[in-house]
Parts: structure tokens; sequence; C-alpha cells
């Protein structure tokens, strides 16, 4: 029997699979403003439709000044909701369980006005020198991610997840390689923590329900972070409340690697035993029966697909079809679906 095909519980919101559509910037907020556009509708309740279990949006920032690009999605203002409420009620029409990914680029931000970031390091040599942020603008900032949850909340997601991957703001803090900081939010790995454990304590004071974290489990640098470290960051986690790790890997400084099938399963495997708390691999996972191994396995309790789901909506179907596993199609498909 598919382990990918079973369901699975997470804190009150069941799973009818262990599929998750991956976070992806769709910049395709035309008006500049952050709503969702009718390509957002369109986008992700296909996805639904294809029986994805989980649709997570994309990197949606807490504030402006937060966006990779101005045509990103934004959660800044009460303005937002009812627009992504549109998007949570088309995916719950399609028996799939909603949410979204709230973040802040931090030295990686893309529109115009000042950067900020833990340490006034540049990302490379081509991007603009950040400023160091105040304690004020720590707090702003924590209170922005509180607020964006508060609004997804409103808008009806039924899950969470923190970006502190990629190099965007919070992964700036975790990374020695970015957080110079001699303040209490910078040192060693417990203040470096700091500031995503603020996060998560704000959310948690709103949110009871499923809260995920993405992280980049490995910097690739000698002197950045290692999967060691976010073992032991996933243990802090997991005591803060979250529920589930989604290990992704790179980017808070440019670093040479070579992306092969499941490259990043090795992480969410061993943060799954050693921290024991339920992860999320993603990566280059592209076929049902890879997913399959993974989950049956127990390297992960999820599989997040980015780029597949992109080429093809319907892949739980696809991925059904090679494991030869039963998947209900949505009613009005029925005639066309086997
Ligand atoms: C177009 C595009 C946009 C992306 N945007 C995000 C994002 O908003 N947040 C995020 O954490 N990762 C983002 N990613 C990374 C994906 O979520 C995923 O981790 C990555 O593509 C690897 O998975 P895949 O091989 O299944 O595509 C993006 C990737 C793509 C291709």
């Amino acid at each position: 029997m598919s382990q990918l095909f079973s369901p699975l519980t997470i804190r009150g919101m069941t799973l009818k699979n262990r599929i998750v559509m991956s976070p992806m910037c769709m910049y395709s907020c035309s008006r500049k403003d952050g709503i969702a556009m009718d390509w957002h509708r369109i986008h992700y309740a296909s996805r639904a439709a294809g029986q994805t279990a989980l649709i997570m949006l994309e990197a949606t920032a807490v504030t402006p000044e937060g966006r990779i690009s101005d045509q990103d999605l934004g959660i800044w203002s009460d303005e937002h909701v009812p627009h992504l409420q549109e998007l949570t009620k088309a995916i719950h029409e399609q028996g799939s369980h909603a949410a979204i990914q709230l973040a802040h680029a931090g030295r990686k931000m893309g529109v115009d006005g000042p950067m900020w970031a833990p340490s006034a390091i540049a990302y490379n040599e081509n991007m603009k020198v950040p400023q160091e942020m105040s304690i004020e603008q720590i707090q702003q900032t924590v209170k922005a991610f509180t607020d964006g949850a508060r609004r997804a909340i409103a808008a009806g997601f039924d899950c969470l997840e923190i970006h502190a991957a990629h190099g965007y703001l919070i992964n700036e803090f975790l990374s020695p390689l970015s957080n110079l900081r001699q303040d209490e939010y910078g040192g060693g790995r417990d203040r470096r923590y700091r500031f995503l454990q603020e996060i998560i304590e704000g959310i948690r004071t709103i949110w009871s329900g499923p809260l995920f974290v993405r992280i980049s489990a490995s910097d690739y640098h000698p002197e950045g972070n290692t999967i060691e470290d976010y073992v032991y960051y996933a243990k802090m986690m997991k005591q803060d409340g979250i529920d589930l790790i989604d290990c992704s890997s790179g980017a808070v400084v440019p670093a040479a690697i070579t992306p092969y099938p499941g490259y990043q399963v090795p992480f969410a495997d061993t943060i799954r035993r050693e921290s024991e708390i339920a992860t999320g691999a993603v990566g280059l996972i592209t076929s049902g029966v890879q997913a399959e191994e993974i989950i049956s396995n127990g390297r992960a309790d999820l599989v997040f697909i980015g780029r597949a789901l992109l080429r093809d909506p319907y892949w739980a179907r696809t991925a059904a079809t090679d494991l030869k596993a039963p998947l209900q199609p949505p009613k009005a498909y029925e005639r066309g679906w086997t």
C-alpha cells in the first residue's frame, strides 16, 4: 500500500496524502501592491484540483520593503485579506488544505528604498549594502510577522510556514556569515536563533494550528551553518511549538552546489531522526517512485514538489498512476481520470 497516498494529521489538520505544493514566487502581482490576481486564483486552484494535499502559497511579504520584487504577494495590510480569502476558498472547494509562507527578503529585497539586514554586509558585489537593523526595527519586524499571521488566519489558511531559508532575513540572522551583531541577536547559536524564536513566540500567541519553518539546512561554506547546527535549531524550534521543518538548503552566501535528484532529502532524514520532529523533503523530487521511497522509508513526513508541479498540475495523479495507487479525482473529472 502506498505511503505517499496515506493521510497525515498535523495538529488537527488531516492531509489526504503527503504531497505539498512547494512555495514558489509567481512575481505576478502586476499592480505591484501585493494583491492576488486572477493568475494566483487559477494557479493554486489547479494544483488543488490535481489532488495535491497541501497548497503552500509563495513567499508572501510581511512588510512592503521585505519583498524580493515589486510583484510579490503581500500580507502587510488588511486590504490583502479578502483577496487571499478567495484563494483559500478555491483551494478548500477542491478538497485540499491551504498554507502560506510568511517572508521577509532582508538583504535580498528587490524594491526601491532602504534595505535592512542583521549586519551591513552585502550578499555579493552586485547587491546593495544593507543597513544594520536597530533593536526597534527587529521588534517591529517580529510584530509584522505576527500581524501577517493574524491576517493569514483571517483569510482562512489552515497552516502557516515561516520562511527562514534561502538567505532571506531570518536565515541572515541564523547564519554566522551574515550576522556579525554584537548584541543579543548575534554571537553564538542561541543568540542568532533569537529573532526566529521571537517570531515563533509571537505567532504562537495567536495561532494554535500547524506551524512549519523552512530552513536552509546547510550554508555550503566552511564557516557557515551545517546540518549539525540545524539539528540543534530544530530541537529548539520543536520546543518553541513548530510542527514540521521543511528542509531546503543554501543561498545565504553565493556557493557552487550541484543539485541531483533528492539531494536535500538527507537533511530532512537527519533532522527527523536526530531532532525527533516531522520534516518535509524538497528538491528535485520528480517521480512518484522517488517520493514513495522517501515517505515509506521514514526519511520525511511530507514531500514538497516544486517545478514538477509547475509542469504538471496533476502531478499527484501522475505519481499515483506510476505507483498503481488509487486516487480520487475531482467529481467533474471522473470520466477522464483513468
Ligand atoms: C519559480 C520558483 C519560485 C520559488 N519561490 C520560492 C519561494 O517563494 N519560497 C521558497 O521557500 N522557495 C521558493 N522556491 C524554491 C522551491 O520551493 C523548491 O524548494 C525548489 O524549486 C526545489 O524543488 P523542486 O526541485 O521540486 O523544484 C522557488 C522555486 C521556483 C522554481
